[in-house]
């Protein structure tokens, strides 16, 4: 691997589907996307083989697209196709959601029926820490705990904003409805960066004709052949000449 050869064998941090290891470059790190699906908070549980490959070649075009349009992200290259080089990022224990369409959680916690669409879209900020089930926050309680500044929260909120209209075209024009996804962020010599993975188990995707899942929701829920819809997806996002 050039300029980035692992330094130990032993991840800095193993994760429920990506391990991080040390390059031997200080401020870079190698993500390996494994074969390893959970749902449920970690209830349901099993390992696809090549999963790990499409999540990581998605998000690494994605990751790109972003920067295309100048979104700051921790992506740097793609090493092999399930390992990603990154910087390295002072991650911010948050999970910000954009929603376009009401599904998953929403549906379940509040009287708002699925498919409804959300105009403008809906941001959802939630606490990562699995030992509490991610519990949602609000803007005060994110300054109280000291978690951004009110300045740092805007420009995050700038930045989801921002990335949900790229993404949501990109997919539009490969017939894909972007319904959610979850972004998290880190901070690198002072900037806020994208962080962490974009692919299909931290998006919801429906198809723009049939609005079937194309994404973790047919793990989650036993919709069909996981890796044959993933495949698919990667597909329609890794092909080249289509717009935008
Ligand atoms: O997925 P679930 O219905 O439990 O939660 P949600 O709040 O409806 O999730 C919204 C979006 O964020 C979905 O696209 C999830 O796949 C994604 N998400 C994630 O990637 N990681 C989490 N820990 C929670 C949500």
């Amino acid at each position: 691997m050039r300029a980035c050869s692992v330094k130990q064998g032993i991840p800095v941090y193993s994760g429920k589907a990506k391990s991080l290891y040390r390059t031997d470059k200080d401020g870079e790190l190698l993500v390996v996307f494994r074969d390893d699906i959970t749902a449920f908070d970690g209830g349901k549980k099993d390992v696809l083989s090549e999963k790990g490959s499409l999540n990581a070649q998605v998000s690494a075009r994605l990751f790109s697209l972003l920067g295309e349009h100048r979104i700051p992200t921790h992506f740097i290259r793609l090493i092999d196709n399930a390992t990603m080089l990154v910087r390295e990022l002072e991650m911010i224990p948050l999970e910000v959601i954009v929603r376009n369409i009401a599904a998953g959680s929403m549906v379940r916690n509040y009287p708002v029926r699925e498919g409804t669409p959300l105009d403008p879209p809906v941001i959802v900020i939630d606490y990562k820490d699995d030992s509490r089930h991610d519990p949602m926050l609000n803007d005060d309680l994110i300054i109280a705990m000291k978690l951004l500044s009110r300045e740092e929260l805007a420009r995050v909120k700038d930045l989801a904003l921002k990335v949900n209209i790229i993404l949501s075209r990109f997919f539009e024009a490969r017939g894909m409805t972007l319904v959610d996804f979850k972004l998290e962020f880190g901070k690198y010599r002072g900037e806020i960066l994208v962080g962490d993975e974009i692919s299909m188990d931290s998006m919801r995707l429906w198809d723009a004709k049939t609005k079937g899942s194309l994404d973790k929701d047919v793990y989650r829920f036993e919709k069909g052949d996981v890796l044959a819809v993933y495949r698919q997806v990667t597909e329609k996002v890794l092909k080249r000449g289509e717009n935008p």
